[in-house]
């Protein structure tokens, strides 16, 4: 399974940010500028920074505006090839969020952004980032999560996500099954608040929420 989801990203690699951009009409910028503005409010300044399941390195071009000591891994060989021709100067490893090739204590921040829900194994990958957090050590959590409830925003967002978007995404990168996976995935995977609760063995939780008319959501945690 885990193996099947990395060879997806292998192959819609090339187009992935141009249909991020579109199927998100160009929100997700503005999420991941919300969520390591309020990240950094809980620790220090220029922190170290690993960015898990970094992907083509959109997380990593907001953190470089606030720090200069950031790292990007992924499992997906040509996600992080494009990772690498954008940002050069910046170190890449090729692994999984539940087996971290790092020593302990080395982060002040952990991020990963709608990277959590393709972790086959969750609880090993949570506490692998608290093992390589420092003390005091945030992990920053972006991530399409389920609907605690229906509601009629909830049900259009569900339309465009299993109607059109796999349609937009299909044409675009060549791979309807990819963009079908998207909607499929999310409602196979947690709610908020189960997935603060998933936390709750290593970290406190220090803001979780939804963003507006979106089933995007954020959670910051400090570990214990
Ligand atoms: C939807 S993309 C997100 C990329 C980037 N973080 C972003 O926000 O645009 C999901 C990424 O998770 C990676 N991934 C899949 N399984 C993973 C795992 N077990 N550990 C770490 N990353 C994983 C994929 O290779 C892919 O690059």
């Amino acid at each position: 399974m885990q193996e099947k989801i990395v060879k997806m990203f292998d192959e819609i690699a090339e187009s992935y940010d141009v249909v991020n951009r579109i199927v998100s009409f160009g929100s997700d910028k503005l999420w991941r500028e919300k969520a390591i503005k309020k990240a950094l409010n809980f620790t220090k300044n220029n922190p170290r920074v690993l960015d898990v399941a970094c992907g083509s390195g959109d997380m990593i071009e907001v953190w470089r505006k606030y720090t200069d000591d950031v790292t990007g891994l992924d499992p997906s060989k040509k996600m992080l090839e494009i990772a690498k021709k954008r940002f050069p100067d910046v170190q890449f490893y090729q692994g999984f969020a539940q087996n971290l090739p790092f020593e302990e204590s080395t982060f002040d921040v952990i991020s990963i952004s709608f990277g959590i829900r393709n972790v086959v194994e969750i609880q090993k990958a949570i506490d692998e980032f608290a093992s390589v957090l420092k003390k005091d050590g945030v992990l920053l959590i972006l991530e399409f999560t389920k609907p605690d409830k229906k509601s009629l925003i909830r049900n259009c967002i569900d339309f465009y996500s299993t109607k059109i978007l796999p349609k937009i995404g299909g044409i675009i990168s060549g791979n309807k099954e990819a963009y079908e996976y998207l909607p499929y995935s999310i409602q196979n995977f947690y709610t908020l608040n189960e997935l603060c609760k998933k936390l709750n063995k290593k970290f406190e939780v220090k803001e979780a929420k939804s963003f507006k008319l979106s089933p995007a959501s954020m959670i910051i945690a400090k570990k214990i």
